[in-house]
Formats: structure tokens, C-alpha cells, sequence
């Protein structure tokens, strides 16, 4: 019997169920968007970024007690191996955030005592370490490459406010913290998107957590994914700095045929309802720095591009204009995604390990007919 099915998936495989799960739910017509069953809106209202580590990790949300002991384990695993930091002093200063951490994440499983391990709880105990160092990576090397001080993490704050002072050296006001604490939530975890795609994809080989969060990070990079956040503030900066006006500027990128990065969805056909939320981070952030020209510009390129293209924007599109006036550079916006992705890749990568089977799909051959013949050098 063949092995092959005969029908072929759609290019870039849309609309094809991959694989069983238990960490996202996804209406991508009613704009709903739930982990573990829990709406976004209720966890980004409610909730913390350590509270949905735990949802996402260990299948519920903890009690008093269970979140305290993850919130002292993610605190006492802020520390890197000064080889890490050797590492990080020694990339060109020109290298890009994104690619450091690529490459920073792929050596911390030198220093990792469960490196090669695969079992649920040393997978668990990969996770919290991994979501621990990413922030430090991300923090440390920003400050490396201006040329300043790497700051001493605080083991008593939140996540988010941790990593607030480690890029800024001063602790964050409550505002900043609960905003980016929102921004973690609210990027999480998006189901089968492509980097976990690929995180599941070399986990399933029974390669391991390292390995896979580090193909994770190699495929959020590109701005179809997560680069794309950066693509939007680059737009932006560029509207700003020429003084033009923004509907101009998008209407000569659609006339060229151009993407407008932020815009459009695989899965949603309506509003993404994470940009509900980034929305309204962006206007308020905006206005309370005194910085409120980037959400009108931003708002003024969504109703353009609605009514033109019929698009909606998407969770980078108002990601930018917020990480922007949270004092974050363009080139760390996409690490900062990172930042929360781990832990629903690393929630994805336990899932995966804990009922395996190798993921391993085939192609529509549509190249020179079977049996095609092999023709001398000479004779060619
Ligand atoms: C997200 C994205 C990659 C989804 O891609 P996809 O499902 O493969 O959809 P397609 O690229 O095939 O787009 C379908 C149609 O909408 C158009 N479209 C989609 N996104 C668009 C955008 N941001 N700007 C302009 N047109 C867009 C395409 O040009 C295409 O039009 P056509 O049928 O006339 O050729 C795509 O919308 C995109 O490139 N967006 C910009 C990058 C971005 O914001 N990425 C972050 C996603 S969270």
C-alpha cells in the first residue's frame, strides 16, 4: 500500500491539521484566540505572564502556591554562564539581536545539565531555564553592544519587570511592567504557526529542547512571522522622518505590490484579537509618554488598509508602535517576541516528546518523468 495520500495539501499547507493539541484553540472566523482553553482577553485582563507559563506548561492554571514555586524557580534560573556572556561580547557589533540569540540559545545547551535529556521533567526543567535565559540573552546583549554595563538581575521582580531592568538598568515604572506583561501574554503561544511548527518538527526526531527552540528561532525571525514587527516601526520611522503622509506611503506600497507588514492573517479572517489589546496599549502608552504620533499614524495605515485591501491588522501590527514607546529598539522587537514565544514552543516541544512520532511528510513530485535517463558528461 502507498504511503503517499492523493491529496495533495495547498501551498504552504493551508487549512492542514498537522497534529493533535491541547495547549491553543484558534476560531479563526470569530477572532477567538484561547490557551488551554481560557480566552486571551480574560488572560490578558487577569492574568501574568509566570500564571500563563504555568497554563501552558503544566495544562491549568496554578494555585497560590504552585505559582509562587514557578516564580522562584524562572527567578533563580536568571543566571547565564559567563561563557554565554563571552559569547555574547564576542559577536560583531553589527550582528543582529536576532541572530545572537540564535546562536546563544543553540550554546547554552553546552552548560545544561539536561542537554540531552528528553523525559517530561527534564524537559520541564529546560522549559523554565530556557524562558529564564532568553530574556537575559536578549537584555545582555543590547547592553554589550552599546557599550554598557551588563546589569545584575533582580530575583525578586516579575519576569517582565526583570527584563525591563536588565535592558534598561533601572527598574520599570508599573506602567511599563504591566504592559510589557500583557505583550508576553498576548504573544504566548499561537498554535501551529511556523516556529513551532519547527520547534515540533526537530523535537520530533528525538533530537532535543535546545535544538528545537533554536529552528524556532530561525524561522520567527523572517518577516513573514515575527520579523514582521520590526518591518512595521521601519515603515513607520520612515513616514515620520520624511514627514509624509501615511496613507500616501501605503498606497504606494500596495501600488508596487508590496506586503504591508502588520496586515493580514493565515488563520484570521477578523480582527486578530490580540491587536485588540496592542491597540489599546499603543494609543494609551503613546499618549501617557507624550509620544502619541506613532498609534495616529499607525491607526490612520489600519482604516486605509481595511478599506482598500480588506485586511485586518495582525499581533505585530501594534506591537511596534507599543515596544516603541516602551523604550524598546526596532532590531528587539522580534527577539522580545522570543521573549514570550518560548513558552509556547517549549509547551509544544513537551507535548510533542510526551506522545512521539516522527513528523515527516511527503511531496507532490512534479519534476522530469520517472524513469528519466542519466546521460554521460560527455554527451550533454
Ligand atoms: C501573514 C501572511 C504571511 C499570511 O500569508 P498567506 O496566508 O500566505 O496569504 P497570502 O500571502 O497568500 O495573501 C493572500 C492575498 O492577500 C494579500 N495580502 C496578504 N497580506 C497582505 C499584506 N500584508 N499587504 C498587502 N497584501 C496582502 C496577498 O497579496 C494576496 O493577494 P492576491 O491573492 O491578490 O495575490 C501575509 O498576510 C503577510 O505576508 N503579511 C505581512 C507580514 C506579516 O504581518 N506577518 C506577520 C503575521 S502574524
Amino acid at each position: 500500500m502507498s504511503s503517499v495520500t492523493t491529496t495533495p495539501a495547498g501551498k504552504g499547507l493551508e487549512g492542514i491539521v498537522a497534529t493533535t493539541s491541547s495547549i491553543c484553540y484558534i476560531d479563526g472566523e470569530r477572532g477567538v484566540l484561547a490557551y488551554r482553553g481560557i480566552d486571551i482577553h480574560e488572560l490578558a485582563n487577569r492574568s501574568t505572564f509566570e500564571e500563563v507559563c504555568h497554563l501552558l506548561w503544566f495544562g491549568r492554571l496554578p494555585n497560590q502556591q504552585e505559582l509562587n514555586h514557578l516564580q522562584s524557580r524562572l527567578a533563580q534560573e536568571r543566571q547565564l554562564n559567563p561563557a554565554i556572556l563571552d559569547l555574547l561580547r564576542a559577536a560583531p557589533r553589527h550582528a543582529l539581536p536576532m541572530d545572537v540569540l540564535r546562536t546563544a540559545v543553540s550554546a547554552l545547551s553546552f552548560y545544561d545539565a539536561d542537554a540531552t535529556k528528553n523525559d517530561h521533567d527534564a524537559n520541564i526543567r529546560k522549559s523554565i531555564r530556557i524562558t529564564s535565559q532568553i530574556a537575559m540573552i536578549v537584555a545582555a546583549y543590547d547592553r554589550i553592544r552599546k557599550n554598557k554595563r551588563v546589569v545584575d538581575p533582580d530575583r525578586s521582580l516579575s519576569h517582565a519587570a526583570n527584563f525591563l531592568l536588565l535592558l534598561n538598568g533601572e527598574k520599570p515604572s508599573e506602567t511599563a511592567e504591566h504592559a510589557l506583561d500583557i505583550a508576553l501574554i498576548l504573544h504566548a503561544d499561537h498554535e501551529l504557526n511556523a516556529s513551532t511548527f519547527a520547534a515540533r518538527v526537530t523535537a520530533a526526531t528525538l533530537s532535543d529542547m535546545h535544538s528545537a527552540i533554536t529552528s524556532a528561532i530561525g524561522a520567527l525571525k523572517g518577516p513573514l512571522h515575527g520579523g514582521a514587527n520590526e518591518a512595521v516601526f521601519r515603515i513607520l520611522q520612515t513616514i515620520d522622518s520624511k514627514k509624509v503622509d501615511p496613507v500616501d506611503y501605503v498606497r504606494a506600497m500596495l501600488a508596487d505590490k508590496k506586503k504591508v507588514p502588520g496586515f493580514g492573517h493565515r488563520v484570521y479572517h477578523t480582527e486578530d484579537p490580540r491587536a485588540t489589546h496592542l491597540r489599546d496599549m499603543s494609543r494609551d502608552l503613546g499618549n501617557a509618554s507624550g509620544q502619541p504620533q506613532w498609534y495616529q499614524m499607525s491607526e490612520k495605515i489600519e482604516k486605509f488598509v481595511k478599506a482598500e485591501k480588506k485586511l485586518n491588522a495582525n499581533v505585530d501590527f501594534y506591537s511596534a508602535s507599543t515596544y516603541h514607546v516602551l523604550g524598546i529598539d526596532e532590531d528587539l522587537f522580534t527577539p522580545v517576541f522570543a521573549v514570550s514565544r518560548i513558552s509556547g514552543w517549549a509547551a509544544h516541544v513537551i507535548e510533542q516528546l510526551d506522545d512521539n512520532r516522527l513528523i515527516r511528510p511527503r511531496a507532490d513530485y512534479i519534476g522530469p518523468e520517472y524513469p528519466n535517463r542519466y546521460v554521460p558528461i560527455d554527451r550533454r
